[in-house]
This record gives C-alpha cells, structure tokens and sequence, in this order.
C-alpha cells in the first residue's frame, strides 16, 4: 500500500478505522467521501458516528440530504447524491463552517461548496470483503490526521 492508503478487509475494519479518525477531528472538520455505490460511504460514517460518542444507529440520508446526529462534537452526515447538475445551496455555510463535523457522500457533485481546507476520502472496491480507503489530506490539520493513521 502507498503511503495515504489502508486495505481494509471488512466492514468491522472500515468502521474502526473511521473511529481512529473521528477521535482526532475538531469542530468545523468537513471530510468528502466518494466511491461507487456500496463502496463502503455510509460504513464509513458509521465508524465516524461511534467515534464522537454518536449511540443513535446512523442510516443513509440519501432522501433527505443532510442528518444530523449529537455526539460529542455535532455530526452533519450528508450524501448529496440527489444534488448532480444543480447548483442549489442547501445552507452549506451553516454545515461546512459551524460548530459540528460535516461527512459527505458523493462530495464530487457540490465541489464549488466544499472549504479548501478538507479531508477527501476516496473508497475503492477491491473484492465483496476488501475496499482501498484513500486519504488527501488538504491543509496542515488533515496532514497531521492522515500521518497519524498511517503511521
Ligand atoms: N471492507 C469493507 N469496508 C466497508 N464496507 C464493506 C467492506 N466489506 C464489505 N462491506 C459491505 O459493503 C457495503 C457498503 O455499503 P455502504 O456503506 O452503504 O456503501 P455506500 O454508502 O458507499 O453506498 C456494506 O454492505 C458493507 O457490509
Ligand atoms: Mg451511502
């Protein structure tokens, strides 16, 4: 594995990895997901969710854009898959610069939103059990994150 790259080889992995990396961000921290539909997104927030003390079970957003979830920082789990080709602005200052962690499904589709200063993850599939997490860190906050987790 290269150096911002985790195997992970089941979804018990996915999550624990994710939590590692929860307990390591601040308020304000926006970390963009992307990855083909049953990559691992969703999974992944998961582990994010019980690394902020988040008991509540975390599901998919997918039909109402943003969920938000108290945990010891606020989390603001988003999949803006419904947003392709629209350029509407659903109140992404209120998430990307307020007081919780924004996660974000299919990030791609609201690039013109996101903060410069973020944690891109990128999920691939490797077989039904192993996926290929992949971090860009940008911004001095998420360099140390990553290093931290990679070792
Ligand atoms: N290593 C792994 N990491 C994450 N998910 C995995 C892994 N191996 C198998 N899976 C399975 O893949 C699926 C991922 O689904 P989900 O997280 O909803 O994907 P997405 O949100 O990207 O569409 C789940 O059924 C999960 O159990
Ligand atoms: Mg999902």
């Amino acid at each position: 594995m290269g150096k911002n790259r985790i195997e992970t080889n089941s979804e018990e992995q996915t999550k624990l990895l994710a939590e590692k990396i929860a307990t390591l961000l601040k308020p304000g921290d926006v970390l963009t997901l992307e990855g083909d539909l049953g990559a691992g997104k969703t999974t992944f927030t998961k582990g994010i969710a019980t690394g902020l003390g988040i008991s509540r079970t975390l599901s998919s957003p997918t039909f109402t854009i943003v969920k938000e979830y108290e945990g010891t920082i606020p989390l603001y789990h988003m999949d803006v898959y419904r947003l392709e080709g629209s350029d509407e602005d659903i109140g992404f200052d209120e998430y990307f610069h307020g007081n919780g962690i924004a996660v974000v499904e299919w990030a791609q589709f609201i690039e013109d939103y996101l903060p410069l200063e973020r944690l891109n993850i990128t999920i691939n599939y490797l077989d039904e059990e192993s996926r290929v997490i992949e971090f860009e860190p940008i911004g001095d906050h998420f360099e140390k994150v990553v290093k931290e987790i990679t070792g």
